[in-house]
């Protein structure tokens, strides 16, 4: 399985992808990954482990739709089966997502449909979790479809928040299952275990 992962930052959840794969936990190759933005970790990781580095800088383009038609030349350039969304913050055009139809999982630091769509990004996401006082957040791994976090949801997992929380304590407890969730349903979607009945995603033995 070709995978190529988008990444807009420090990469971690692309750390804990490359990691399973070379554990040998998840049969599959990441090819490229590609960032929206330039000089980010993301891409020295990728760089450390051999993968082509790309950066596709959004700022570059006048249109969202030539930023898009590059994107969408690259990914098929690296022959990509499964797009992985990593800490990616920019929105995926129609064309690249009717293209990659039940083909993109993206991992969000919130228990969707909580704390999720326009606006909640990083920190943000948790920050609105405390002050709203929820006793429980978490990490959800979704296929993207063309809203924003609203695609079906493959997996979930829960953190408790505690009363001296801040947004830090909690960003780091979540990155903890994120790191967890998006390599296992990477996997899934790789031995081909995952089905989708409308909003309801199977997981098959
Ligand atoms: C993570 O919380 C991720 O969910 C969010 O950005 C944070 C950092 O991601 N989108 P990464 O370390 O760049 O993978």
């Amino acid at each position: 399985m070709n995978i190529t992962v988008l990444v807009s930052g420090g990469g971690s959840n692309l750390q804990a992808l490359i990691d399973a794969i070379e554990r040998g936990e998840i049969n599959a190759r990441i090819n490229c990954v590609i960032s929206d933005r330039p000089d980010v970790f993301a891409l020295d990781r990728a760089r450390k482990h051999g993968i082509l580095p790309v950066c596709i800088n959004k700022k570059g383009f006048v249109t969202q739709q030539d930023y898009e038609a590059e994107l969408l030349s690259q990914l098929r350039q690296a022959e990509t089966e499964l797009l992985v969304l990593a800490g990616y913050l920019s929105i995926l055009g129609t064309g690249i997502i009717k293209e990659y139809s039940n083909k993109i999982i993206n991992i969000h630091p919130s228990l969707i449909p909580s704390f999720c769509g326009m606006g909640f990004y990083g920190k943000k996401v948790h920050k609105a979790a405390i002050e709203y006082g929820v006793k429980y957040s978490g990490a959800t791994a979704h296929f993207v479809d063309e809203g924003a976090d609203t695609g079906p949801i493959i997996m979930q997992e829960v953190v408790p928040i505690f009363p001296d929380d801040d947004a830090d304590k909690l960003a780091a407890r979540v990155l903890e299952v994120e790191h967890k969730l998006l390599p296992q349903s990477v996997k899934l979607f790789c031995e081909n275990r995952l089905t989708i009945d409308g909003r309801i995603v199977r997981i098959h033995e």
